[in-house]
């Protein structure tokens, strides 16, 4: 076997890559929705500035068996690396995967990282088929489940509009005090100190169960390079927040993501309240807003995906309330190096 780095420039091994990824992605979670070319061009060709990005190609008979991505954090987290990869059906259970992950081992060493973070899936019941082979490959190479969260979809078609306004009706008098901003694409240049403040102090709120990751440190030109490296992959952002008038801070937001190379589906990030303004309903408001505006601004997305930390009982209970169907589990797991 051979282990070769993919170039940006190498269009055929680009192209051969692509093929691996979105065969393997078809076959181990059928039914997800597409994997973006323009994004992933983005990371090989190591664009983002906060992360170092690898990807090596392992070869078997001038066959492309299967890769590797690694990525190193640069302006935090620098005793960790994320790792993720996958092998072609046809060629598992031969070692592959091991000299990709002994590989990534070698990288990380050599590059002072001390813990190694890798993602996979596996299926609910009565969910979608996934396949649990990396899961099951990651727990015999040593790793811990440190994390999970639960990916949801909703039919924006379906979407229970009288719910949101039910619900709206009977959370604004717990929000009184505050109002909603929205607007889709980059923040306007106004609103960015107090977004980046918001994404500063939230970055320690996300719910991270027991992966070994420190807080970030995000300024405004971290939030600005992030915000026009979305513009390079095609993406558009819909952003909803609530605003406290009385100090002018910014306190709850909720963002929803579409790709142009996939226009009928959208993804929810993260949505969080500043830990001072929880109790007032703002999540579940800042949520609605930004469907709201995203049936405005993308009248053709159809479906709209989330995931949710399963220890986030609360979103769990909206989510159901507003019709989103639970699809599967991600797992995170880490192990030291
Ligand atoms: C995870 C994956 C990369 C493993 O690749 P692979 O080439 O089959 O891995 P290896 O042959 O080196 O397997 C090494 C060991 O892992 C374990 N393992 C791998 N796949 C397994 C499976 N499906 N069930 C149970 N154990 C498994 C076994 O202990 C195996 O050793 P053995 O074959 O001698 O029993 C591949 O299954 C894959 O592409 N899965 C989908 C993508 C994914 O989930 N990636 C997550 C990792 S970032």
């Amino acid at each position: 076997m051979d282990i070769t780095r993919l170039l940006p420039e190498d269009t055929p091994m680009m192209d051969a890559f692509w093929e691996l990824y979105t065969d393997v992605f078809e076959h181990d979670q059928p039914g997800s929705p597409p994997a973006q070319r323009k994004s992933a061009e983005v990371d090989i060709a190591n664009l983002r500035s906060d992360m170092r990005q690898e990807y090596h190609l392992a070869h078997v008979n001038q066959q492309l068996a299967g890769y590797v991505r690694l990525l190193f954090p640069l302006l935090d987290n620098k005793h960790f690396m994320y790792v993720n990869g996958c092998v072609r059906p046809e060629h598992r259970r031969r070692g592959v995967g091991s000299e990709l992950l002994e590989l990534a081992l070698r990288r990380g060493r050599s590059c002072g990282r001390v813990t190694i973070g890798a993602h996979t899936s596996e299926p609910l019941p009565g969910g979608p088929y996934r396949s649990t082979s990396g899961r099951d490959f990651l727990r015999a190479k040593g790793f811990d489940l440190a994390h999970s969260m639960r990916d949801f979809s909703v039919d924006l078609e379906n979407i229970k509009e009288k719910i949101e306004e039910d619900l709206v009706d009977e959370f604004l008098p717990h929000a009184w005090e505050y109002e909603l901003l929205s607007w889709s694409g980059p923040t306007p240049e106004e609103h960015l100190p107090a977004v980046t403040a918001l994404a500063n102090r939230f970055v320690s709120e996300v719910p991270l169960g027991d992966l070994a990751l420190e807080d970030k440190n995000i300024d405004v030109e971290r939030q600005r390079a992030a915000e026009s490296l979305d513009a390079v992959r095609g993406r558009t952002n819909v952003s909803a927040y609530a605003r406290h008038p009385a100090s002018g801070e910014l306190v709850a937001h909720s963002v929803i993501s579409v790709d142009d190379e996939s226009p009928e589906f959208a993804h929810q990030q993260v949505t969080l309240v500043h830990p001072e303004h929880r109790g007032h309903r703002l999540g579940t408001l800042v949520k609605i807003e930004s469907h709201r505006l995203l049936r405005r601004e993308f009248p053709g997305v159809r479906t709209l995906f989330t995931s949710v930390a399963e220890v986030n009982t609360h979103m769990l209970a909206i989510n159901e309330r507003l019709g989103f169907v639970e699809v599967d589990r991600q797992l995170d797991f880490q192990r030291t190096i």
